[in-house]
């Protein structure tokens, strides 16, 4: 495996590799309370949880720990923590996990040192002019949220899931070897979101060539890797540029949004919490990819390349992504997650009506006016 390495992106610290949440220990000296953020189990199986213990230990740093985050979690889990974190009288955060630990982490540090609530951040309402410390343990090659400033979670008042830029991470820890212990489905659906993430992020309305650049590194990796990692779960070599992938694809989004892509799948996964957002992802992205092939013909073009020479018009964009997810063995529909043509309505309307989402909708495809009924035809074709 390639050895680990250190830099700094935006405000955050990023220790990348094998061994890289050693580090970890060097900026907590000082801290005499702390929080811990996770899942019900990715951070006890991968191996994390029992590498930080010891260290908060070694430290005499007392903790607090909150193990209820959900795939697609409801605002309502970051307000729940912000308490428990100012009870505690916690200095910092520590997230283990993947993206929906981050994010909740995120607003959780935002509310615990700005006050307000969940919503005022994901909408907007409210700027966190600062945030409690967070250190983040990332423990999946998907999110990319352990290098950016954004969070992604549902309002519970309307179940709309949306993301708004929160904070970025004092320091993250990105340790290929915990990676290792996540199931098939979530290994392939992990590395989708990253896929998607360098996709939109460079076919956005706006983008850079520096996105675009980080986008096409993204991508190469992902078509090279994923493919190992599919059929041998326990290549770490492969786990590692998985891992090295979506951390580029993370800060490309940081740069320059996701497409709209990206704003139809929040919204399915928020009515369908069940839905992992990567699978979302890999599902509705073909027949939409026309479209945002449509309004980016030559950033689209170049990084689909990537994954078939052959790519010239916007259909052939959609149907590379397509044989691609289906090569890698991902051959789900959406009605094998619980999502109907009803639930496909019902999001396609939301989508639209939403004040935030609507107008990211009209702003990501530059040249392009979205249809709603002609978005509805195209995802239902996914179901
Ligand atoms: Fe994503």
């Amino acid at each position: 495996m390639p050895r680990a390495f250190e830099w700094t992106y935006a405000c955050a610290k990023v220790r990348f590799g094998p061994g890289a949440v050693e580090a970890l220990r060097g900026y907590l000296h000082g801290y005499k309370r702390v929080y811990l953020v996770m899942g019900r189990r990715a951070a006890a199986e991968s191996g994390a949880l029992a590498d930080v213990r010891p260290l908060l230990d070694s430290l005499g740093i007392e903790y607090g720990v909150y193990d209820q985050v959900v795939p697609n979690p409801p605002s309502s889990l970051a307000d729940d923590l912000a308490a428990r974190v100012s009870r505690f009288s916690a200095e910092a955060i520590i997230a283990i996990g993947g993206g929906s630990t981050i994010d909740t982490a995120k607003v959780a540090a935002a509310i615990a040192a700005n006050g307000g609530s969940s919503l005022d951040y994901l909408y907007g309402r409210r700027r966190a002019t600062r945030c409690l410390p967070l250190f983040v343990i990332n423990l999946t090659h998907g999110t990319g949220s352990e290098v950016n400033r954004y969070a992604n979670m549902t309002d519970v008042s309307t179940g709309d899931k949306l993301g708004n830029e929160v904070c970025y991470p004092t320091a993250s820890f990105d340790d290929p070897r915990y990676t290792l212990s996540m199931p098939l489905e979530e290994v392939l659906c992990t590395s989708f979101d990253a896929l998607y993430h360098a996709y939109e992020a460079a076919t956005t309305a706006g983008s850079s060539p520096l996105a675009q650049a980080l986008a096409e590194e993204a991508v190469r990796r992902i078509a090279e890797y994923l493919p190992l990692a599919a059929s041998n779960p326990k290549d770490e070599n492969a786990r590692y540029w998985l891992m090295y992938a979506s951390m580029l694809a993370g800060v490309a989004i940081d740069l320059s949004p996701t497409n709209i892509i990206h704003l139809f799948e929040n919204m399915l996964s928020g009515l369908v919490p069940s839905l992992p957002h990567g699978c979302g992802l890999a599902l509705i992205g073909p027949p939409l990819v026309p479209l945002v092939h449509s309004a980016s013909p030559e950033p689209s073009t170049r990084l689909l390349r990537i994954l078939d020479p052959n790519v010239r018009s916007p259909e052939d964009a959609g149907a590379a992504l397509a044989r691609f997810v289906k090569h890698v063995g991902f051959s789900r529909r959406l009605s094998d997650y619980g999502v109907g043509k009803d639930i496909v309505r019902e999001a396609v309307r939301r989508a639209f009506k939403n004040p935030v989402v609507a107008e990211r909708l009209r702003n990501r495809l530059s040249g392009v006016q979205l249809d709603e009924q002609r978005v509805l035809q195209l995802l239902l074709s996914a179901v």
